[in-house]
């Protein structure tokens, strides 16, 4: 199997499987406890229905939308994902170089692979940092100074992950960082060498947003499970926020909403957006579906902060309908991962390209010429008093 043999997310994901090690496939593809929550996710979106209307003169469609003041040509972005230098050795470089030539815009995790200042640097899409609290106050204080002097415009605060979820695959490969593996991890791994020629051939795996400050990465004292249960603060609450936001002083957004009531929260410590997610299911396995709860939430601030979503999003229709319910964009995650890992950059703008042309596709087919006519009343939930 090629990337000129892949068309949709499961292509990708198909081809992603046969390259990787089973231990790194099963971390990207993997989610929390019975994986529920990730299964919902994509299945959401089959419980609602599009109602096009024809005869409205479609020939050009405007795909672009504006969010937290700056303007994407696409309604979807890449979603911030952590260790992506593991999955395809151009990892971060190589996201970023597809999301650039797309117009639109990309996260760069906190557990990133590529400093956020190398981004900032070579590419002029807006820069996001998604960032995790630290029980060191100092600590915060110096990773915001060091992204607002890289230019960072937008920090996206991930609030689901207070704790690690519990991701059994991972249990069972033994994937970790520093890596651990087991016997069958081990195995896992001689079987595809041409990933360890990659991996080991290209430049050390470090993480430069955090290694600068904590003793992190291969060989280290400090592992990143141990980072997630050491090192970020539980105690986190909203006065902490509401004091970071001010710190920040540029347009500050929540990743992680899920009630009406943090929404609601949200809009009073000043974010100017909040993501509805769940982290892929990766986090609270049985917790309700982005799709699912998104209408909630627009209704309750949709005209006072920008709503985003993400979570199982793999086509364009999907985005469609998030949209319609009012979303100001769509991110996506696995959705590129796959592909990176597949085939790095060529893989990412292969997916990207995909999802523009059926996004434009859809449009002209659902009779609309801009991302603004799309509405409720396009929509059909199945089964529901929506
Ligand atoms: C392998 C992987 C790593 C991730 N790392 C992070 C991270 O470092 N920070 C974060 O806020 N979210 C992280 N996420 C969650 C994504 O930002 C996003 O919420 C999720 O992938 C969306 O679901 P989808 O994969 O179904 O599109 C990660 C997701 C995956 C699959």
């Amino acid at each position: 199997m090629r990337l000129s043999q892949c068309f949709n997310f499961h292509d990708f994901r198909e081809l992603a499987r046969r390259r990787l090690p089973g231990p790194i496939f099963n971390y990207i593809d993997g989610a929390a406890e019975d994986e529920t929550t990730y299964r919902r996710n994509t299945a959401a979106f089959e419980d609602c229905d599009l109602v096009p209307n024809v005869l409205r003169g479609v020939a050009t469609v405007d795909t672009s939308v504006t969010v937290m003041g700056e303007r994407l040509a696409v309604p979807f972005y890449c979603s911030p994902t952590a260790l992506q230098r593991l999955f395809h050795h151009q990892g971060e470089r190589a996201v970023a170089a597809a999301v650039e030539k797309f117009g639109t815009m990309f996260g760069v995790s906190s557990v990133g692979t590529v400093g956020l200042e190398e981004l900032a640097k070579n590419f002029t899409f807006p820069q996001v940092y998604q960032f995790y609290f630290h029980k060191d106050r100092g600590l915060n204080k110096a990773m915001m100074d060091r992204a607002k002097a890289a230019g960072v415009k937008i920090m996206m605060l991930t609030v689901d992950s207070i704790t690690g979820g519990n991701r059994e695959r991972d249990l069972r490969t033994g994937f970790a960082i520093p890596l651990k593996l087991n016997l069958r991890g081990i195995t896992e791994f001689a079987i595809k060498p041409q990933w360890a020629i990659n991996y080991f051939t290209h430049e050390k795996f470090r993480l430069p947003q955090l290694d600068e400050h904590i003793k992190m990465g291969p060989n280290a004292a400090i592992s990143i499970s141990d980072y997630f249960t050491n090192m970020l603060d539980p105690s986190m609450n909203w006065t902490d926020v509401e004091q970071m936001v001010k710190e920040w002083g540029r347009k500050f957004c929540l990743k992680g909403v899920m009630s009406v009531e943090d929404a609601r929260k949200a809009v009073d410590i000043g974010c100017a957006g909040i993501v509805v997610s769940n982290h892929g299911g990766r986090q609270l396995d049985g917790s309700r579906a982005s799709f699912d709860q998104l209408a909630e939430i627009i209704d309750a601030v949709g005209d006072k902060i920008d709503v985003l979503m993400d979570g199982g999003v793999h086509r364009a229709t999907h985005v469609l309908k998030a949209l319609s319910v009012g979303a100001k964009a769509v991110g996506v995650g696995r959705y590129y991962l796959f592909p990176l890992a597949a085939a790095g950059q060529a893989g990412v703008e292969r997916a990207l390209g995909f999802m523009r042309t059926e996004l434009e596709r859809g449009m002209r087919l659902m009779g609309c010429t801009s991302i603004g006519q799309l509405s409720r009343r396009n929509l059909k939930f199945r089964n529901s008093a929506r």
